[in-house]
């Protein structure tokens, strides 16, 4: 449920048929999301105001700034930062809580600026809006302000449904997530002797299947894991382990999450390469079962592949495409994301692997992918995107991906239809999303790259 975008919240291991049924007399009635959801915060329906006032001149923010006070709008934030459009000028960015007369301040605001932009949540019935999304690494603490259900709620057909024990560790592991922030140390957890013994079934039955069925980049990554992280039978790995893990190979990190988030929210985080991981072990009386992501799922399923440089990259240009994307292209992205990441195979030598963490998650569907049983397409976004799947049963349509740069450049070519009025890149020394919509803009940019290739003249020189 949680690792996944909305649409591909609900999955995995169809190994059993046995699910309990209906609501006992005696569960304790969880409210959703206990103490911590406050739907409608004013940070969650917030908008965001980026503008440069008309000409550089003192009191210019503060004229600005009496334009909301006039239409009496509350201001959670001010941002003043030298524009990247017009070296000359200044831009500043407010956050504006959705009191008094919005729509007029916005349009005073605008006659009085030489650049500007709406950046909402609240953005379906305007088009001029763009749908927001986090420009700094920090920003996606907003999420779990957002999750769309806590990872303590169960359904009445989850294996774990009736069992107060393991409903009391969901919520301990879905309010540790809650109160995680960026830059903090990922949260240790004890697992205990039984969620240990669940997690050892699993890897045992999986791992024999690996060399076989996995990637060759599953495969060249999973000992380094083993070596390193602490990938055993008798020991589940604790996430900090493994994120650092990532970073030093490919600077992904894993995030823990609270509970399942929107699709925009899940690939958003793809663009600063944090992959939002569940912590918590499915239930003891179905090991090879789990109708949600689970830290089986995670580890040893996506973990791997994000240690893969390509692979890395394959996944950032995904997230990277969703930011400030409509919303029926979010669903494209998020199928391109189902059929790859969660769903993939490729060719090595003629033959058929698998890379998908779904597949590799799965024993059973694992086998089943690469038996030539089901259909087999060639990865192509503007058709993937639009395939219908089911996500309780075996894929009946499986992707094959030529190589992670082959499904790379694609994903960048396909990026490139989707409408949206500016470019993206992330900065990965500020951790922070560059919007590239002038001229200024894109000359730094070029003249970075041209610094770049001398260092590749120099040094093929050397060579
Ligand atoms: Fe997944």
């Amino acid at each position: 449920m949680m690792s996944q975008p909305t649409n591909i919240a609900k999955a995995r291991n169809k190994e059993t048929s046995e699910i309990p049924q209906g609501s006992p007399p005696d569960t304790p009635k969880l409210m959703p999301g206990g103490n911590y959801i406050k739907i409608g915060r004013d940070s969650a329906r917030s908008t965001c105001i980026v503008f440069a006032p008309l000409a550089e001149e003192v009191g210019a923010l503060a004229k600005c700034l009496n334009i909301f006070e006039k239409h009496r709008v509350n201001l959670l934030h001010i941002e003043s930062r030298p524009s990247t459009r017009n070296l000359e000028n200044y831009e500043f960015m407010v956050e504006c809580a959705p009191t008094g007369n919005l729509p007029k301040a916005i349009i005073e605001v605008k006659e009085n600026s030489e650049y500007f932009n709406i950046i909402s949540r609240d953005y379906k019935d305007n088009k001029d809006t763009v749908p927001w999304f986090p420009g700094r690494i920090r920003d996606l603490d907003r999420f779990a302000n957002q999750i769309l259900s806590y990872g303590a709620e169960l359904d009445s057909d989850h294996p774990g449904f009736t069992d107060p024990v393991y409903r009391a560790r969901r919520k301990y592991f879905a309010d540790i997530a809650y109160n995680y922030k960026h830059g903090e140390k990922l949260p240790h957890v004890e697992y205990t002797d039984e969620e240990i013994d669940t997690w050892g079934k699993v890897f045992e039955q999986l791992t024999t299947l690996y060399p076989t069925h996995a990637c060759k980049e599953h495969n060249h990554v999973f000992p380094l894991l083993i070596q390193n992280c602490g990938y055993r039978k008798d020991n589940i790995p604790q996430l900090e382990d493994v994120s650092n893990f990532l970073k030093d190979c490919t600077g992904f990190t894993l995030r823990p999450v609270a509970g399942l988030l929107s699709s925009r929210d899940f690939l958003a985080g793809l663009a600063f390469r944090v992959f939002h991981s569940t912590q918590y072990i499915r239930h003891p009386s179905k090991p090879f079962y789990t109708p949600e992501p689970d830290v089986c799922h995670e580890l040893l399923g996506h973990a791997p592949l994000f240690a893969d440089p390509a692979f890395a990259q394959f996944s950032q240009q995904i997230g990277l495409a969703s930011l400030g994307a409509p919303d029926d292209y979010i669903e494209k992205l998020a199928t391109c994301f189902w059929f790859t990441v969660e769903y993939g195979l490729c060719r090595e030598g003629g033959e058929l692997k698998a890379f998908g963490a779904g597949l590799l998650s799965s024993y059973g569907e694992l086998q089943y992918a690469l038996e030539n049983k089901a259909e087999i397409r060639p990865f192509d976004p503007p058709k993937t995107a639009v395939q219908k799947y089911p996500i309780t049963e075996y894929q009946p349509v499986y992707y094959v991906a030529e190589s992670f740069e082959d499904a790379k450049e694609k994903m960048i070519k396909y990026a490139a239809t989707i409408p949206r009025g500016f470019g993206v890149r992330y900065n990965p020394y500020t951790q922070s999303i560059e919007v590239l919509d002038s001229k200024p803009q894109i000359q730094s940019l070029v003249t970075n790259i041209g610094t770049e290739i001398s260092v590749l003249v120099d040094s093929l020189k050397k060579l």
